[in-house]
């Protein structure tokens, strides 16, 4: 059975102890519940070794890092290795969200790096695909994602790609509080996992988890994680409030 996976995106967003009293909030009222639950928070690099710390010995708990570099390691001045993550206990890192692709130039090729480095090391990639609004209304978005994939995925071999998270996060739904209807989201999905199985089989396609991102919200979340293809959430903003991201978490199927 694959991972159903809530994920919570925090960004460039709390202080310190902001962050620390929100991991609590959200520990002390949520746990996954299944065996196939995983509940991972991508927090800021200076918060990793305090939330790693709060979810040690937490079955199904994950921290992850919002970004890494393609780079071993050596003299590339403020840059974060997978060593160093590893280093700390990080067992995922979020890979090519749409805002590094866009304000720091994140190509599929550099992706593709970045993928072969993490999976060298052991270190799952949440990596992040999805489209903007001008090619959604051009209706080319499958073309779009479909090339995404090709890129940044498709010379992994299919053990390599059972390591990697898929999030399908579609621009003009991020942060807009425009969410994709369950069934754009489900369409989508499946595309993705049919893209998959006629380059991996159908056996690797299932195995993967895909996650939506693009306005999340404890209203939404049951609706969209409810379609077969959907298999959980990359959560922004509403994974900034307790009570949100708790109800995200239990509306895992
Ligand atoms: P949002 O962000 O939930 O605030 O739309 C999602 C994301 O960017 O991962």
């Amino acid at each position: 059975m694959r991972k159903q996976i809530a994920a919570a995106n925090w960004k460039m967003n709390l202080t310190l102890q902001q962050g620390e009293q929100l991991l609590t909030h959200i520990l002390a009222a949520a746990k996954p519940s299944k065996q196939n639950h995983q509940v991972v928070f991508a927090v800021p690099f200076p918060y990793l070794a305090m939330a790693q710390e709060r979810i040690s010995g937490m079955a199904g708990t994950f921290i992850a890092a919002q970004n890494c570099s393609d780079k071993k390691s050596g003299a590339y001045t403020g840059e974060v290795s997978v060593e160093m993550l590893q280093s700390l206990g990080i067992r995922f890192v979020v890979l090519g969200h749409s805002e590094r692709r866009e304000y720091f130039n994140e190509s599929n090729r550099l992706l593709a790096e970045k993928l072969n480095i993490c999976l060298e090391n052991k270190m799952q990639p949440i990596f992040c695909c999805g489209e903007a609004l001008q090619i959604r209304e051009a209706g080319t978005q499958n073309e779009f994602v479909a090339q995404q994939l090709k890129e940044s995925l498709y010379h992994l071999s299919g053990e390599q790609l059972q390591q990697v998270v898929i999030a399908y996060e579609p621009i003009w739904a991020i942060g807009t509080g425009k969410t994709a209807s369950s069934a754009q989201a489900q369409e989508m999905h499946a595309f993705i996992r049919q893209q998959l199985a006629a380059q991996y089989g159908a056996t690797v396609a299932d195995s993967i988890s895909i996650l939506y991102g693009g306005s999340v919200k404890a209203a939404n979340a049951v609706e969209l994680f409810s379609q077969p293809d959907v298999d959980g959430g990359l959560v922004g903003g509403a994974s900034l409030i307790a009570e949100e991201f708790v109800a995200i978490i239990s509306a895992l199927k």
